[in-house]
């Protein structure tokens, strides 16, 4: 069976004869970390600090109560981002605890991903979260601090987002906020959900949906929440408070009623990309693709980033992070989860360049490939 693998290649350097390591990844397959067991942190991100990654995501244990969280928020460290050591749960669930209703195993923490303030010195990751025995019916954003990159991180607290206010670019109709409770639907993946339903109006006072997520830090040092709400059919980008734990009740509301899921966000050339899939739970659809130039919009979307043999079904992922390898984004790696519901802990992780074609960003598929 192939794994990740390492390579030594005898260099021919005329100046020194050393040996050189090729790093070689092999997408889909066992990703066994320094304990030799298939890494375990799935819908995760990464986060740079110095010449070390580190990988957040969901400890999943197996069968199909691994769709819960037993366990956790895991991370892992690498400095090449192939050799993965394991720094245990960052974010433990709360287990047997009858009194406490928080982060409760059982709850469902989801997309984990964690950016670095450098004004508070804190590390802050922002999660899904689902109390136990609601299936996904909260829809709420959990937020956890540390002090250190490998935890532990401590909740701050959780809950909707933006209660009270308007998106930046509100309809006339949301003003209004009159909900038409009569032309409601149970949510799911409706493809097509009228926006006069005005979700924006149910939530005003309650806050916003928010499930699938990503974080975005910008040059500026400004954070943003992106995610999907409005009972997943539109996304939404918020701007965070300056100590990113919070909103600041800036957002605006993106690709109304194309039910956009799992959104990874990336800069290139002063550009914002955003590479998403559509809502299908755990089946896996068609990659999309959007570019804008301010992160408010205009968002044009672009095709399916996706190309060849099984594009229609993302080589069987759903998008999860874009890694600028180094922070260059020139090296981009297209992160993405190929979820096994049946048997959570075995989801393997499909990582590849993203490369361009004009303002497209484009993934092929390849059984291997090295950063080189
Ligand atoms: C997917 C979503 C996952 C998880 C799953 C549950 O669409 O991207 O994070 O929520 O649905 O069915």
């Amino acid at each position: 069976m192939k794994t990740h693998a390492i390579i030594l290649l005898a260099a021919l350097s005329l100046s020194c004869g050393s040996r050189r390591e090729e790093i070689i990844f092999t997408p889909g397959a066992p990703w066994p970390d320094n304990n030799g067991v298939h890494i375990n942190a799935h819908g995760g991100g990464i986060l740079q600090r110095g010449d070390i990654y580190y990988w957040y995501g969901e400890h999943k244990v197996a069968g199909a109560a691994g769709n819960v969280a037993r366990e956790g928020v895991r991370c892992y460290s690498s400095r090449d981002l192939l050799h993965w050591t394991d720094e245990g749960i960052v974010l433990p669930v709360v287990k047997g605890a009858r009194h406490s209703p928080v982060l409760e195993e059982g709850c469902i923490i989801e997309r984990p991903k964690v950016i670095y303030n450098s004004r508070t010195k804190k590390y802050v990751m922002w999660f899904h979260y689902e109390p136990a025995n609601h299936r996904y019916d909260c829809s709420y954003s959990g937020v956890a601090t540390a002090d250190s990159p490998t935890g532990r991180f401590k909740l701050l607290h959780y809950g909707r987002q933006n209660a009270g206010c308007l998106p930046l670019n509100a309809l006339p109709l949301h003003a209004s906020r009159v909900y038409n409770p009569e032309k409601n639907y149970p949510g799911g993946s409706l493809p097509r959900h009228p926006d006069s339903l005005n979700l924006i109006a149910r939530d005003f006072d309650g806050g916003q949906m928010a499930r699938d997520m990503t974080l975005f830090l910008d040059d500026d040092g400004k954070a943003y929440h992106i995610y999907s709400s409005e009972n997943n059919s539109t996304l939404h980008v918020s701007l965070l408070d300056d100590d990113y734990t919070n909103y600041s009740g800036t957002y605006a509301r993106l690709f109304v009623n194309r039910f956009m899921e799992a959104p990874a966000m990336f800069k290139r050339e002063g550009r914002y990309y955003l590479i998403m899939s559509g809502c299908t739970g755990w089946a896996p659809n068609a990659g999309r693709a959007a570019v804008a130039d301010s992160i408010w919009g205009t968002w044009e979307e672009l095709q399916n980033p996706f190309r060849g043999e099984d594009a229609g079904v993302s080589f069987r992922s759903q998008s999860t992070f874009v890694l600028p390898v180094q922070g260059e984004e020139t090296r981009l790696v297209y992160m993405g989860d190929r979820w096994n519901p049946k048997d959570a802990i075995d989801g393997r992780y499909i990582w590849l360049p993203v490369t361009f074609e004009g303002k497209q960003p484009v993934i092929r598929w390849m059984d291997s490939w090295t950063l080189q």
